[in-house]
This record gives C-alpha cells, structure tokens and sequence, in this order.
C-alpha cells in the first residue's frame, strides 16, 4: 500500500479486537520504530500487551475498548519535542496502516503506566498511540476547507494543493485542525494555531504535507 492509500484509508479506531499482533508484522513495525528513533533521537517504545494502561475509568470515558497494545512517545525535553513526536509518530502510525493495522493517537484518556515503558532522566512521555486490529476500519473526519489552512501569493500550484488536501486528512487533536501552509515562490512555511497539542498536529500534518506534495517540489522555510 502507498502511503497516499494508507493517508486515505486510515481513521481513528477506538475499539480493538483481542487479536495479537502478528510476530512478522511486530518485527517490522518495531524495526520502523528504531530507525525513527535513529533519525529523531526520540525513544519512542512499542507496548504489547500491556492492557491496564486502557482499562480505567478515563479510558472508558474516551470509549475506547479492547487496547492492548499502544506505542509511547518518549523524547528529549526540548523546545522542538512536540513538533518531533507529531512527525515521527504519524510516520509510524502510516507504516502501521501499510502494515493492516489501526491507530488512534491519545493524549488525554489513557493511564501512565510507568513500568511498561523507558523514561530516561531528561524524558518524558508526551503520548501515546493506541495499536491493533480494530473492530472497524474508523470513519472519516469533517474537514475545514482548503482555502481556511492555506495562504498563497499568486498562483496555486496542483502540488500545494495536493500537499494541502493530504494534511486535511491528518488527525490532529479533537480534530482542530488548526494549522496554516503559507506558500512563497517554492518555499513552504507553517503556523500552528493555538490550542492544546497544537504543536504535535503541526508535525502529524506537515508529514502528510510532503507525502501529498512531494518533497521535490518544495523546500520548508
Ligand atoms: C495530538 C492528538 C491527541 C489526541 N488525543 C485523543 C484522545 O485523548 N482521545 C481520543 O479519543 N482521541 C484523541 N485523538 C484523536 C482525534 O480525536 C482524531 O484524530 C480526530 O478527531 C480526527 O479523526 P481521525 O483521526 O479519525 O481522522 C488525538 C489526536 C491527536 C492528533
């Protein structure tokens, strides 16, 4: 599956069958995982098994069922962490899907459970993504439209325009979608919005942006 397909194919799923994760599919995803962590220097840690994280009472209130599985984002405190763990977690969540899987990302109604995973001194966990088979394949999300995320001086090229439409279909938190591509000549800058996680969003969306508009086209500025 190309990553377009997988960019269109993939909702959020909150409820999961109590299939494990096939042991091919496991190496695979886990190996993706690494060589992020390489590019990155995140710790991001894949979870199986490990259902008490989602069994609680936040859980429940974020009607999720049947988790298992989960991959923590672990980096660096830095400035530029939330940005890093968006991009690099979206990058795992698309190879998921390529991989026949389903995502949800979780910021807010899941337990830490501090022995399932690493935290290094000078760490720390910003999310989570929940990780299995789902009971569904999710629904797609209402949208803004293009022209309220996007500011372009003269002619719209059909790469912008493409980048654009590929980042409307990121999933950012309850589904703000509050994010700006600026384009200028073949330069390509953004905005965050304010609002909670606004920071990660801008990285899940800014990995959707080059999938759609193809990194040849343009540089980031
Ligand atoms: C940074 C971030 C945090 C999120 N946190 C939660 C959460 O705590 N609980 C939840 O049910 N969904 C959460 N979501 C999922 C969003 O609600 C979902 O992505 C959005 O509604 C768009 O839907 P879609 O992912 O199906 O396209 C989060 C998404 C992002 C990107």
């Amino acid at each position: 599956m190309e990553l377009l397909q997988a960019i269109e194919q993939r909702h959020s799923v909150r409820a999961y069958t109590d299939k494990s994760i096939d042991d091919e599919v496991k190496t695979e995803l886990m190996s993706y995982i690494q060589s992020c962590n390489k590019e990155s220097g995140l710790n991001m840690q894949l979870v199986v098994d490990e259902p008490k994280g989602f069994d609680g009472l936040m859980a429940h209130y974020g009607k999720f069922t049947g988790v298992r599985n989960y991959i923590a984002i672990v980096g660096k405190k830095s400035s530029e962490l939330d940005e890093k763990c968006g991009y690099y977690g979206e990058k795992v969540v698309l190879k998921a899907q390529q991989l026949g899987l389903n995502t949800c990302w979780v910021a807010m109604t899941y337990k830490k459970i501090k022995t399932a995973f690493v935290v290094n001194p000078g760490e720390k966990l910003c999310l989570v993504i929940a990780i299995g088979y789902g009971k569904t394949q999710g629904n797609p999300h209402k949208s803004k439209e293009k022209e309220a995320v996007m500011k372009v001086k003269g002619e719209t090229p059909e790469w912008f325009q493409n980048g654009v439409n590929a980042a409307l279909l990121a999933p950012t938190a309850m589904n703000q979608q509050k994010f700006l591509f600026l384009l200028n000549g073949d330069k390509v800058s953004t905005k965050a919005g304010i609002g909670f996680y606004s920071k990660i969003d801008l990285g899940i969306v800014k990995y959707h942006f080059e999938i759609g508009a193809g990194t040849k086209n343009f540089h980031w500025e």
